[in-house]
């Protein structure tokens, strides 16, 4: 049982000549960049932004997103390091399966189901959110809320949550063409990257002129601000240190951090760039530079329009569009577009994080460490349909049953838990092998990745104890999958280092 036993780099550069029917290298650092925010763009924007803003760094959530997106730029310049050196797919589990060896490699694959199978249940939710708004609320709360969650309407009578259905409903339609092997064309992506920036640069455009200076003022939450009342009717207090202050405002990041995940999706299309050594890194922090400038503008606007106090009852839910019909008289279509654009843009962040996912489960499942039915691929759509299903169901528990928040933490507390160990992981290839071809350099190791370690770490720390708690007990049970079964079924583990890996990545496309 080699725990710690690394795939060589040697064999891991070799991979993407040495399959039958290589994928086609058609992507340029545009297409790349336009790849990244496709998958960025999502609920965490749409959603999360008047969640932390809300509950926590009132009209300062700006701020929290400069602090998350200094986090992302730092793990993302590390990400950037490697993703020229190993231009494969695979991501932050690869990185690690040649830098830190097997058990860190399978630590990083479970941490990352977090990121993608709970994020795509999280923007599913929030799909069913907005799919509700643009329904005209006709859905019962119950059918379309975890057991978690109960509000009082307008009437007096409480409702409880049941089940989400239209999350599942989502689910179920893309993991279906998934299974089909339905493919976000480069070309499809862009459209639906135009319409998401589209939309996010016409309601800064418009919703600038109702800026009330009087909601950004005082700019952080002050500890004396009055409670607030949630949608159930119990009061919120904003006296806790992470309610209020800068204490609020770094809560507000860890919750705001969801909206940068993604742009390591970018290196999961490796194989696909025409130059990965240049267009990689280009495609990984530009597609983080042009999402943060738009985070900052649409974050002071959507803080300008409403006041944060609303975004804990009225607001809560498809915010965008409560803060138009709401304060932007007139704009009843702008309400009705950008709701639509929105349930376009979670569908594709949804297809690409159901696909990462079972791309890092198949990766495992051929590396042994994952059983084989996580590699079968359907006979005629070549396609992992098994993982598919399996994925569908797992990941529908979560959607069905759980609330936003809890799932988007968890799902932000995998990445940044993965990005410490991607930043780890340049440290340490820069001492074992100093001196190989790397065609982007992290600039000044080991200060960028130890601060990327540092505001990664700080995010992990300002979410809710349950949540750390909830990655903890993720973490042991995969580490008791591992040793029950990744050990003893690993092929790289039982057969020394000769034997190549898995060449047939393409095979999935
Ligand atoms: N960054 C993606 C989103 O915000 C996951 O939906």
């Amino acid at each position: 049982m080699g725990l710690f036993v690394k795939k060589s780099l040697e064999q891991l550069m070799a991979t993407p000549e040495e399959g039958h029917g290589s994928l086609k290298r058609t992507l340029g650092a545009g297409s790349l960049i336009a790849l990244g925010i496709g998958a960025i763009i999502g609920a965490g924007l749409f959603v999360r932004t008047a969640a932390a803003a809300g509950a926590h760094a009132g009209s300062a959530v700006t701020i929290s997103f400069i602090i998350a997106a200094v986090g992302c730029a730092f793990a993302g310049l590390c990400y950037a390091e490697f993703a020229s050196i190993i231009p494969i797919a695979g991501s932050a589990y690869t990185y690690a399966y040649a830098t830190m060896g097997e058990i860190v490699a399978w630590i990083i694959g479970w941490a990352l189901v977090l990121e993608y199978a709970l994020g795509a249940a999280t923007v599913s939710i929030s799909w069913s959110e907005y799919a509700n708004k643009l329904l005209g609320g006709r859905i019962p709360f119950e059918w379309c809320h975890s057991p978690l969650e109960k509000a009082i309407d307008a009437a007096g009578v409480t409702h409880q949550g049941v089940i989400n259905l239209p999350a599942l409903f989502i689910l179920f339609l893309l993991s279906a063409l998934l299974i089909k092997g339905t493919q976000e064309s480069a070309t499809v992506n862009a459209i639906i990257v135009f319409v998401k920036v589209a939309i996010v640069l016409v309601f800064i455009a418009i919703g600038w002129q109702y800026i009330n200076p009087a909601h950004h003022t005082p700019y952080l939450i002050p500890a004396n601000a009055p409670n607030a009342t949630l949608p159930d009717g119990t009061s919120y207090s904003y006296a806790p240190f992470f309610n209020h202050g800068w204490g609020g405002v770094l809560t507000g990041a860890g919750i705001v951090f969801f909206a940068f995940i993604g742009f390591d999706a970018v290196s999961t299309a490796a194989q696909e760039a025409k130059n990965p050594k240049r267009d990689m890194p280009i495609g990984i922090l530009g597609s983080l530079v042009v999402c943060t400038v738009l985070y900052i503008l649409f974050s002071w606007v959507l803080t300008g329009v409403a006041p944060y106090q609303d975004f804990m009852h009225a607001g809560k839910e498809a915010s965008v569009a409560y803060a138009i019909s709401t304060y932007m008289h007139g704009f009843g279509w702008l309400s009705t577009l950008v709701t639509i654009a929105i349930l376009a843009g979670f569908s594709s962040v949804i297809l690409v994080m159901l696909l990462g996912q079972s791309r890092v489960f198949y990766t495992m499942s051929t590396d042994g460490l994952l059983p084989k039915v996580f590699s079968d691929l359907h006979p005629k759509f070549r396609t992992p349909y098994k993982s598919n299903m399996i994925l569908f169901i797992f990941v529908g528990l979560f959607a069905a049953f759980l609330p936003e928040s809890i799932a988007g933490d968890l799902t932000s507390i995998g990445t940044l838990f993965a990005f410490v160990l991607v930043c780890i992981g340049v440290m340490l290839l820069r001492k074992t092998n100093p001196t190989m071809v790397r065609p982007f350099k992290t600039p000044l190791v080991p200060l960028v990745p130890i601060l990327g370690i540092i505001i990664c770490l700080a995010m992990i720390i300002s979410l809710p104890l349950s949540t750390q708690l909830s990655a903890l007990a993720w973490l042991v049970i995969g580490l008791i999958i591992y040793f029950s079964y990744g050990t003893k079924n690993s092929k790289l583990g039982s057969a020394g280092d000769s034997l190549p890996i898995a060449s047939d990545f393409e095979k999935l496309k």
